[in-house]
């Protein structure tokens, strides 16, 4: 498809680019839309003007707060967003997410969130050590922790509330999941499974921020099945879903937003981006 005054326009907003930018802008130029990037540090919204000539606005900008409030922004000018502003605000905020799997009945690990050192104690009770304790907004496993007793959990809590914001003050305690060393992430794009791998590594959070490596895995049907209904109960879009095996099945450990994606094309075969810049694409209903 070559490029005509029809051509649908899409605009990708960007901070850092990294290399999974850089793959997406050559995919969405070779869907033949027109493409143009912008570097959200550039933008200006006001109330007068529209802020983007665009049909759909691909938002890969990397802060979970500058992301969302782009994406209200900007939907209120009728643009498609994507991800929706529904998604990030669910699928970036663990708590958030948590609820949302949990009105939709999608297995995920037992947690708590409780406001106070005595409901995380009673939540620790409940539990049985060790328990895992995480910033209900975050990426890369940092300040994700595995605490072994009550006085672990005491030193972070006390951390907490001398070092941290008011966002810290939400307590998110989580079954400690016995997965088979390695996690699943599940790649969707719209109603659709693309490509599925698996992450392990010597750290028990197995993020490849902390050096875990990934290989692709089969997408199978358990696996489609838990990675769609975990992205719509979040509000859909283009998500990657974390899946933690236990002995109860697959459950959802979190969904990220802002999909990264370049150590997964080798290792699936799959061309994510292009997958991606397709689905950006496609003629709107
Ligand atoms: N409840 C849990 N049980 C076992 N492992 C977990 C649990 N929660 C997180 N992990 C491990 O820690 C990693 C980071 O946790 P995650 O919730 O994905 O936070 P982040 O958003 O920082 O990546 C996960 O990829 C997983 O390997
Ligand atoms: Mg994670």
């Amino acid at each position: 498809m070559s490029t005509s005054a029809h051509a649908r326009r899409i605009a990708m907003v960007h901070d850092r680019v990294r290399p999974e930018e850089k793959l997406l802008m050559e995919a969405l130029r070779n869907t033949g839309a027109s493409v143009s990037t912008v570097y959200a540090p550039d933008l200006l919204w006001s109330t007068d003007t529209p802020t983007l000539e665009a049909d759909v606005v691909l938002l890969r900008t990397l802060s979970h707060a500058r992301t969302l409030a782009l994406a209200k922004l900007l939907e209120a000018e009728g643009l498609t967003v994507v991800n929706s502003a529904t998604t990030i605000e669910t699928a970036g905020d663990k708590a958030a997410t948590s609820a949302a799997l949990k009105a939709a009945g999608v297995p995920q690990p037992k947690t708590f969130v409780a406001f106070s050192e005595a409901q995380v104690f009673e939540a620790c009770e409940q539990l049985g050590y060790p328990v895992v304790l995480k910033p209900t907004v975050g990426s890369w496993g940092r300040m994700v922790s595995r605490l072994s007793d009550w006085d672990a959990v005491q030193a972070v809590l006390e951390h907490k509330s001398v070092l941290g914001g008011p966002q810290h003050q939400i307590l998110y305690v989580q079954e400690h999941v016995n997965k088979p060393g390695r996690d699943l992430r599940a790649f969707v794009v719209g109603d659709d499974v693309i490509a599925a791998i698996a992450r392990e590594g010597e750290d028990w959070r197995t993020n490849t921020a902390r050096g875990a490596h990934a290989y692709g895995v089969d997408v199978t049907e358990p696996l489609r099945s838990v990675a769609l209904q975990a992205a719509e109960a979040v509000g859909g879009g283009i998500l990657a879903v974390d899946l933690l095996e236990s002995d109860r099945g697959m459950l959802v450990g979190e969904i990220n937003h802002g999909m990264e994606f370049r150590n997964s094309i080798e290792s699936t075969g799959v061309d994510i981006p292009a997958r991606m810049a397709d689905w950006l694409n496609r003629p709107q209903p």
